[in-house]
């Protein structure tokens, strides 16, 4: 099957012929050769219909936001398949029993990856955290729930801290005790993965997540709580440091 952006129905190919230079850029980046066969095998096997807007490049993957056949958003998260994405996530994925017997080139450590950010996400909803639902995972790519506008998603509390820090927190606090009872760290909590849902936190960005057989459970759960008491300190006064447990 010849499968390039030309031969591609959908709105990466109206990006792509567009004079977006900054659109063309990141289509070019993003969708290597591979990954344009993974983006369609999610269009015929009816997950999304179409892909509508970048809403972040980062080092190791972009998100856009997709839309189901039934007119349904979706964050659409997708890894980039080179070896500097491999090299990040190496050490999080050796020593996760879960991983165990999964591939050993780069790409299929991507696809690791992006199994391990599902997982990760289905574990912590199961638990009662608030975190995007996730929807499906194929190769490099994974899709959930997409929590924003049409065309912005919710602001990180970087961005838009809350009006009511306390409360805030305090629904914070919940889903982190969720996601710990399910005996995982998140491993890169800060005020760049909470996103401020109507003055409610949701927790993003979960692929480092490991369980509790990983060498680096307990240290990586206490750097997320120092940041988040670094942060929380600056918004609420006389903050008891022990909450973050
Ligand atoms: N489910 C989602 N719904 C809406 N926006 C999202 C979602 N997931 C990620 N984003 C947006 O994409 C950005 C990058 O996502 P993130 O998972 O943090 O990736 P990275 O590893 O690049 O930091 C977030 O800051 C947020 O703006
Ligand atoms: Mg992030």
């Amino acid at each position: 099957m010849k499968t390039d952006i030309e031969t591609l129905d959908w709105n990466v190919g109206k990006i792509y012929q567009s004079r977006d230079k900054e659109g063309r850029k990141t289509v070019d980046e993003v969708f290597d050769q591979a990954t344009l066969k993974h983006i369609q095998q999610l269009f015929s096997r009816g997950i999304i219909a179409t892909i509508e807007n970048i809403i972040a490049t980062g080092k190791e993957a972009n998100v856009f936001r997709a839309k189901t056949f039934d007119g349904r958003n979706r964050a659409v998260k997708i890894y980039r398949l080179n070896t500097a994405t491999f090299r990040k996530l190496e050490r999080y994925i050796e020593g996760d029993p879960r991983f165990r017997n999964s591939g050993n080139n780069p790409r299929e450590r991507v696809f690791t990856w992006a199994q391990k950010e599902y997982k990760n996400l289905h574990s912590m909803s199961a638990g009662g955290a608030e975190v995007p639902k996730p929807y499906h995972v194929y190769k490099n790519i994974v899709v959930m729930q997409y929590l924003g506008w049409r065309y912005k998603p919710y602001p990180t509390i970087k961005e838009l801290p809350p009006e009511n820090p306390g409360n805030f927190l305090n629904l914070l606090l919940d889903s982190i005790k969720a996601y710990r009872n399910m005996k995982l760290s998140h491993g890169d909590l800060s005020e760049y993965n909470i996103l401020n849902v109507r003055e409610k936190p949701c927790i993003i960005d979960v692929g480092q997540a490991v369980p509790k057989e990983h060498p680096m459970y307990d240290e990586l759960h206490k750097r997320d709580m120092k940041n988040m008491y670094r942060f929380w300190n600056r918004k609420i006064e006389q903050l008891n440091e022990e909450v973050f447990i």
